[in-house]
């Protein structure tokens, strides 16, 4: 497996395997990664030949307060899980190489509606920065598929949508959630957590299965649910930012007559920001 730190390295390898004839696959990825990236990169090679994984930690789409200088960096770990997992080639590219004219010069995109809301609403310009980067990345490698996780729930509309309208000819794989035993959904930001953190943590995934359990038994007081959904989260220590019932397509508020539900919810505990998401058919 090897890696390159240039886009015109990444360029020149990437020709070689098209004149092969071989398939190309794209997981992006801020590093630092988990069970859940290497089920992406498994996924990948499923069904493409070649499997390029991008380690950026994207500066475009983290807020002033954010994590950005304290986001964990782990290169020579990250290089043995992708090997282990049938990963081709790692691109690991520096800030200056992605935005050499600075962020501020730099042409955006903007992905309307699916954008708005959720951790839009509570990230104004996050998924600016994922939509901008991620459409850099698909033109950079020119993938035939990439790789999201669903965990990123909004962020995998935005993607397909961003796709669809500026048709970019890739296919979008979105893949399941991993969680740890306990249901916690896998996220890099999971280490953040201390110890009594950790052990309250579950109940995100808890409260989800719960809410969703009462939808499927027929509840539709969408606004009492997500009320009691936010005081559990409350009574167990973390700070909600948002429990929202979502239409799982447009990502509107959900209404009586939605079959295919997302729950969607984003909690602080102590200073680590928790997401993660569970989808209902009624
Ligand atoms: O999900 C992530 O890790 C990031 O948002 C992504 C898609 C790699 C863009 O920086």
């Amino acid at each position: 497996m090897r890696t390159v730190h240039s886009l015109k390295e990444l360029r020149t390898i990437l020709r070689s395997y098209r004149q092969q004839g071989k398939t190309i696959g794209l997981v992006p990825t801020m590093g630092n990664l988990h069970e859940g990236h290497v089920s992406l990169v498994r996924k990948a090679a499923e069904a493409a030949d070649i499997v390029v994984t991008s380690i950026f930690v994207n500066p475009m789409q983290f807020g002033a307060n954010e994590d950005l200088d304290t986001y964990p960096r782990t290169l020579a770990d990250d290089q043995d899980k992708l090997a282990a997992a049938g990963n081709t080639l790692v691109f690991a590219p520096s800030a200056d190489e992605i935005y050499p004219e600075g962020l501020a010069r730099q042409t955006k995109v903007v992905v309307p509606e699916v954008s708005e809301g959720h951790c839009g609403a509570s990230r104004p310009g996050h998924f600016e920065g994922v939509a901008t980067v991620v459409t850099m990345l698909f033109n950079m490698v020119q993938p035939d598929l990439a790789v999201f996780g669903e965990k990123d729930f909004q962020q995998l509309a935005v993607i397909r949508k961003l796709t669809r309208d500026l048709m970019i000819p890739v296919e979008i794989i979105g893949a399941p959630t991993v969680r740890e035993e306990d249901g916690l959904a896998k996220s890099s930001r999971n280490g953040y957590l201390n110890e009594e953190e950790r052990a309250i943590a579950p109940v995100v995934y808890q409260t989800l299965t719960s809410v969703a359990a009462q939808l499927e038994q027929g509840r539709s007081d969408f606004d009492d649910l997500a009320r009691e959904a936010n005081d559990t989260l409350a009574k167990a220590g973390l700070r909600p930012d948002y429990f929202n019932i979502v239409n799982s397509q447009t990502l509107k508020p959900a209404s009586e007559a939605d079959r295919e539900l997302t729950l969607l919810v984003a909690a602080f505990l102590g200073t680590t920001r928790l997401i993660d998401n569970l989808s209902v058919t009624r």
